[in-house]
């Protein structure tokens, strides 16, 4: 900024009555301006204070030389004092049109250097989820099936009683049907039921496609048991069913083994107890040599060197005649196990409610 001294006051004032002392204020504010841009920082901020300075309408400088310099000048002096006064505004604007240039690249180029991306940052790292247990352990035991022939069919978890008990050959006084231990569901679709077991598929598969069949049914589950350390309303089943002309109890025996081996360890034996199951007969409860102590008896066997695995069985005949198979020809076996029972028991979780709170501490232990 020039001294206001210079500019506020008059020719008459400055004692600059002829055209080369006139010349000469006009070069000393010419040299101020210049040293003035020539020293400025490029900053935005200060730089439209500056402009203002010189150039605003107002009180700029060269407006107050107008005003003090060139209104009152004496008529001889006038057209000097145009003539500088011209010279020094184009010079202005000049040099300040220059400067402008030089404050917004600069402008700009601080700008981006604020948003550049610098790529030798670490990023923001995602942790990947992982598959659940029970997933995970579906996911063996399907392989383990699908490995000798079997595939692998889904269906609803709402049903009928007709599937999930009748053609079951569970009839109605069964105490599987009490109200007890089923959803029955009221509203729309009253008349149905949350699947207890995933063996309604076992019908569902039949009526639809001809033997042989071989199919394992992996899926959800529901009962009104009360949730404790080993229940809950909703658990996870794997349902196997096998019909053809001419398989044998040996057969059923040869799959069981392999699955245990294939799931527990090479070394794992089983053995067949005799138990109930309205579709199966004779009926079984598949144990096999306890994978911790390899059956010489531990806490995990409770001593007996034996863990019961699931419930299995040949095929009873008159399942076959609810689906119209058969039950001369036919023959074949089944077995349902609980996914959530084998993972805990091949995992060492010993509570289930573990399973479903999805704590990352316990899931993490399962990448
Ligand atoms: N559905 C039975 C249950 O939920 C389990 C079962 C036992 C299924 C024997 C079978 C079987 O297919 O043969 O308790």
């Amino acid at each position: 900024m020039p001294e206001k001294s210079i500019i506020e006051q008059t020719l008459l004032d400055l004692g600059a009555t002829t055209p080369d002392k006139v010349a000469s204020l006009f070069a000393d504010v010419r040299q101020r301006f210049d040293e003035q841009v020539a020293r400025h920082s490029n900053d935005p901020e200060t730089w439209r204070v500056f402009l203002v300075q010189w150039t605003g309408r107002k009180s700029g400088a060269l407006t107050q030389i107008t005003d003090n310099w060139l209104k009152p000048a004496s008529p001889e002096l006038k057209k000097v004092v145009g003539a500088e006064l011209n010279k020094l505004k184009a010079h202005v604007e000049a040099s300040l049109e220059e400067k402008r240039k030089e404050v917004e690249a600069q402008a700009e180029q601080s700008s981006a250097a604020r948003d550049a991306i610098d790529l030798s940052l670490p990023g923001v790292e995602r942790a990947l989820g992982t598959r659940h247990l029970i997933r995970q352990t579906f996911e063996e035991l399907q392989r383990i099936f699908l490995s000798i022939g079997f595939s692998v069919v889904e269906g609803p978890e709402i049903e009928t009683p007709y599937y999930n008990f009748e053609a079951l050959n569970i009839p109605e006084y069964h105490p599987a049907r009490d109200n007890m231990d089923t959803f029955y569901i009221e509203g729309a679709r009253q008349g149905h039921l949350l699947r207890t077991h995933t063996s309604p598929m076992q019908i569902r598969t039949m009526e639809k496609q001809p033997p042989p069949v071989r199919i394992v049914v992996p899926g959800k589950v529901y009962r009104r048991d009360n949730p404790d350390a080993t229940h809950g309303y909703m658990f996870h089943q794997i349902e196997g069913l096998a019909v053809d002309t001419d398989i044998t109890f040996c057969d059923f025996k040869g799959t069981v083994d392999y699955f245990a081996r294939e799931f527990l360890g090479p070394k794992t034996k089983t053995r067949l107890r005799p138990s109930y199951f309205p579709f199966t007969e004779p009926s079984a409860e598949v144990d096999a040599t306890c994978h911790v102590c390899g059956g010489s008896g531990c806490r995990v066997c409770k001593q007996s060197g034996w863990i019961e695995l699931f419930g299995a069985g040949m095929v009873d005949p008159a399942v076959y005649g609810f689906v119209k198979y058969d039950a001369e020809r036919l023959s074949g076996f089944a077995f349902g196990m609980g996914v959530d029972r084998l993972a805990m028991l091949k995992y060492g979780v010993t509570e289930l409610p573990v399973l479903f709170q999805n704590d990352v501490r316990f899931l993490r232990q399962f990448p």
